[in-house]
């Protein structure tokens, strides 16, 4: 994987993901080629994913060679079957949602284990978050995204210390933790005490004016806000 893609970034500074949510192939893949070269991380989104199938996990992998490639699949049933799809197409990474039974999250997990790959358990609509992570951790997953789902943004969920305090448990308890949902180079502050691992923008950077410039700017906001410390 990935595993040691991410341990030779630089200590303590999260990596930035691009989230490709579209429903076009051809855009995604367009968009890609533009943004790349400013982030760490390309995502291929959850409504893409359903649109093209693993065949967008193929053409990002196959258009963005040195990133890493993450597939929001959200993967809720066939765990195993799901995490092949995923890995067998080139991505270092997938997504199981965090309401799946355990047995989907081993059995993606053990797929991951064997390819070298990672998996992350996607927190929209989890409630009880800590209490699945110590079931979570001892299955071995390590990453899981945090996530203010759109929707709930579209229903006015602004972030709040419940959030900040939850995220900060789950680095407390060893979790390296993404957050995502509506990130802005405006709200990269809120997090700015927490050693997240990764922060993923989607709409801030694919529906920018000048995508490779918004990347840009979130990327050198995320150095100079984690670099202070
Ligand atoms: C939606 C997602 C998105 O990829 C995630 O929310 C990031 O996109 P944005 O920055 O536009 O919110 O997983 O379910």
């Amino acid at each position: 994987m990935t595993q040691t893609a991410l341990s030779d970034k630089k200590e303590g500074i999260p990596l930035l993901q691009v989230a490709l949510d579209y429903i076009s192939l051809p855009s995604a893949i367009a968009m890609a080629v533009r943004v790349a070269p400013f982030v760490d991380i390309v995502e291929v989104g959850t409504p893409l994913c359903k649109a093209a199938g693993v065949e967008a996990v193929r053409a990002i992998r196959e258009v963005c060679p040195d990133k890493l490639v993450l597939a929001d699949f959200k993967t809720p049933d066939v765990g195993g079957l799901e995490a092949q799809l995923a890995f067998g197409n080139g991505a270092d990474m997938m997504s199981v949602i965090g309401g799946a039974p355990l047995a989907t999250v081993r059995a993606a997990f053990e797929v991951a284990q064997q390819e070298n790959k990672e998996i992350l358990m996607e927190l929209t609509g989890v409630r009880d978050i800590l209490a699945r992570a110590e079931e979570w951790r001892e299955i071995g997953v390590q990453r899981m995204v945090y996530h203010r789902g759109w929707d709930e943004e579209a229903a006015d969920r602004a972030w709040s210390d419940d959030d900040r305090s939850v995220i900060g448990r789950l680095i407390e308890m060893g979790f390296k933790v993404t957050v995502t949902g509506g990130i802005t180079v405006e709200s990269l502050p809120l997090f700015q005490d927490l050693p997240v691992s990764v922060i993923i923008a989607g709409r801030a950077i694919h529906r920018a004016d000048d995508p490779p410039a918004a990347a840009q700017r979130l990327r050198s906001e995320i150095h100079r806000l984690w670099g202070q410390q």
